[in-house]
């Protein structure tokens, strides 16, 4: 384990629980993969288990309104996602679908549905608790799903940054969105994220805000690294 983080925490806590919340495009997940991967700490990502209702719900053909039908989905549904961060609905292999464009169109508005948000985030406590130290990644980890991690990071970028990345992600699946398509979609996912009832997208007071606007990848990873070994050791 990169410089003992386990055996370098106190005493009565072994493991170390690292938060990192942020707003879609930010970075996190090629950040966080990478961070657990440095810390040999287990990765969570904790938005793959909201695209996996989300596309269990659009398969099943649900309309999000009906709350009494999206909850006996809910009672009947099993998400796993094994150390590979392989994704799995009811047993079946969902890695690659959950990433498809009906998804991403619908999961934040099934994200805002109280009743999925509490099952999730109660799954989602279940693993942190479980777990030997965890990265997890969202919206609502610092504030909700781990309000006692170790080490609470937020990370942000301006719109036009985040919109240019998730141009990038979407040309690699042959999907040639506009700059404007995809700011209006950022912004649109933004109001629904932070603006929800529930655990919405929440920046804590004690959070590490990270500015990835003009970092690349490694260095902001190097820099969550750094502050969590430094603090540890
Ligand atoms: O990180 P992502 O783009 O895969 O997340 C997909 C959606 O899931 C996002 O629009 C908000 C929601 N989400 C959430 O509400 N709470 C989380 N902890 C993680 C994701």
């Amino acid at each position: 384990m990169e410089e003992r983080i386990r055996h370098k925490m106190p005493k009565e806590k072994k493991y170390a629980k690292i938060a990192i919340d942020g707003p879609a495009g930010a970075g996190k997940s090629t950040v966080t993969r990478e961070v657990s991967r440095r810390l040999e700490l287990k990765y969570l990502d904790t938005g793959a288990m909201y695209r996996a209702i989300t596309l269990k719900l659009i398969e099943k053909g649900i309309d999000l309104n009906d709350l009494a039908r999206v909850k006996e989905v809910l009672d009947k549904t099993e998400i796993k996602l094994n150390d590979r961060q392989e994704v799995f609905l009811d047993g079946k292999d969902v890695t690659g679908a959950i990433r498809e464009a009906e998804v991403n169109r619908l999961v934040s508005p099934v994200s805002a549905i109280s009743l999925v948000r509490r099952r999730l985030v109660d799954m989602q406590k279940a693993i942190a608790s479980e777990s030997n130290g965890i990265v997890m990644e969202g919206r609502d980890i610092a504030s909700r799903v781990m309000p006692d991690a170790d080490f609470k990071f937020y990370l942000d970028a301006s719109i036009e940054e985040r919109a240019r990345r998730r141009r990038i992600e979407q040309l690699g699946k042959g999907n040639d969105m506009t700059e404007d398509e995809v700011i209006a979609e950022i912004k649109n996912r933004d109001i629904i994220d932070s603006g929800r009832e529930d655990s919405p997208l929440t920046r804590v007071d004690d959070a590490i805000v990270i500015d990835t606007t003009d970092m690349a990848f490694e260095a902001v990873v190097d820099k969550l690294v750094n502050i969590v070994k430094s603090k540890v050791s």
